[in-house]
């Protein structure tokens, strides 16, 4: 069957139905974390812009709630949600703040884009429209990502004017006004057509000098990626609540968020606990988003990811490694200690949802690789190749053919060195999701199979290796 029924990933948001698009007002708030997206809640495609809501406590167990903030007469484009602690704009009720959600209104009549507020006093289950504030007669102004900034104690605001692939900051005392601080943009941007939802965020360096923080700016752009389709590419600079400044020497070419294909639109929770930075991109590629062959739900989120800023030499890599709460969901099913494979295979059982860890060392292999084959004999394939210490997920053979760009190799080089080399790939159903070098390389693919279970064998070819670990977890679909 063609295209297939998608049963509900195990432990990756879906809507029930319909289409999904951009992770929206990403925000904690007593005890949840809030998952808006932009839905149609009419039909699997792109359309009726609205926002649909889910709710989680552990970023992993998610439960769907009603439309949060339905299309009116404008459409509710991506934005941002801020909890008003203070009560700045007055939202507020009962002495409890508002939950306020700041998005780009989309006119379908004019094409006017410009900026809205909303508030809710319910957690985010019903909002009420305050109205438009931030309009510059534009059709390309969207995405709002709001903050609270504690130095100028104001909100910032990160938008994007998307064809002149500029971020525009501004600033507010109340949500209500706004004022224009500045602009950005970068040669990197050369080959793409346009910005999308922007983000800001401070994150400590990981290895830098006690205390060391920097910036980071990323936005999403929607051609002219890694593959030639979309893609996030992110800077890391300093920003004092009015503009954002560049790291010294950074380079013009892109630095890309994700080596695969499937990675876009990333937003990060606002007031998560513990001082995490954490956050989910939309899994797909605008090349082929309305294409994917799955219903009755056409859209999927990437697992929760942890950030984090890592310096090698001079230059500077974002980190990003699944959410530590997935663990609770784990089921050791196999392990592998030491097992030499010289020109061999080993078959593995991790079913379709899994977590898998593995550490490969004393290689003369030309590849190491996990290949899924499905009833019909397509193949996806996660490997490694030691002569280039590259990882890749080819995808060039994984299901019926459904759209001309997607069938593709994606390749990321990982640090220099000749010692071990540590994998994590977490799949579930038509996703996957490789990490390595401590989350500084990261492949996020979708892939499909024709038919039945998929068989999953790892194998040395042209030599051989040693598998000095293998743990693969089964993932237990948790309940809603
Ligand atoms: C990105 C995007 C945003 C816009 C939204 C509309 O995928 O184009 O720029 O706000 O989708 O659904």
């Amino acid at each position: 069957a063609w295209p297939q029924a998608d049963p509900r990933p195990g432990f990756h948001f879906a809507p029930q139905r319909n289409w999904m698009n951009d992770p929206n007002g990403l925000v904690y708030y007593e005890g949840e974390y809030h998952l808006f997206f932009q839905y149609n809640p009419h039909g699997d495609r792109w359309g009726h812009m609205s926002w649909g809501h889910a709710v989680s406590r552990d970023l992993i167990s998610w439960k769907e709630l009603p439309v949060a903030i339905p299309e009116s007469d404008v459409m509710a484009f991506s934005g941002s949600a801020v909890i008003d602690w203070k009560n700045t704009s007055g939202f507020g009720t009962g002495g409890k703040p508002a939950m306020v959600a700041i998005y780009t209104g989309f006119d379908p009549k004019t094409r006017n884009q410009s900026q809205y507020v909303a508030y809710s006093n319910d957690r985010g289950r019903t909002f009420t429209r305050f109205g438009k504030v931030i309009d510059i007669g534009s059709t390309e102004f969207r995405d709002p990502k709001v903050f609270w900034h504690e130095p100028t104690r104001r909100w910032v605001m990160v938008v994007v004017r998307a064809t002149d692939k500029a971020a525009s900051f501004y600033s507010s005392p109340n949500l209500r006004e706004w004022t224009h601080e500045s602009d950005f943009s970068h040669p990197s941007s050369s080959r793409s057509i346009n910005w999308e939802c922007p983000e800001l965020f401070e994150l400590p360096v990981r290895n830098g000098a006690r205390g060391e923080k920097r910036w980071v700016l990323s936005v999403s752009q929607g051609d002219g990626g890694p593959d030639g389709g979309s893609a996030g590419q992110w800077f890391v600079g300093a920003f004092d609540g009015h503009r954002f400044k560049l790291e010294p020497n950074w380079p013009d070419t892109p630095r890309w968020t994700d080596a695969g294909a499937d990675f876009y639109a990333a937003q990060s929770w606002n007031e998560a606990p513990d001082g995490r930075r954490l956050w989910i991109g939309w899994a797909t590629n605008l090349r082929y988003a309305s294409a994917i062959p799955t219903y009755p739900a056409r859209g999927l989120m990437s697992v929760p990811r942890a950030l984090a800023l890592q310096r090698e030499g001079q230059d500077w890599h974002l980190a990003q490694m699944p959410v530590r709460e997935i663990e609770r969901y784990r089921t050791k099913v196999q392990r592998l200690v030491d097992v030499k494979l010289d020109n061999a295979s080993r078959a593995l059982d991790p079913g379709d949802s899994f977590d898998m860890t593995v550490t490969i060392e004393d290689t003369d292999a030309e590849r190491i690789t996990f290949t899924a084959s499905d009833a019909q004999g397509y193949q996806t394939v996660v490997g490694y190749t030691p002569a280039t210490r590259e990882i890749f997920v080819d995808r060039t053979r994984s299901g019926p053919h459904f759209h001309d760009a997607f069938a593709a190799r994606h390749v990321v080089t990982l640090p220099q060195g000749n010692g071990p080399v540590t994998l994590r790939l977490l799949v579930d159903r038509s996703i996957l999701e490789l990490f390595a070098a401590d989350g500084t390389r990261t492949i996020t693919d979708r892939f499909f199979r024709a038919d039945g279970p998929l068989r999953w064998e790892v194998s040395a070819e042209g030599g051989s290796a040693t598998i000095r670990s293998l743990d693969v977890w089964r993932l237990a679909q948790p309940d809603s």
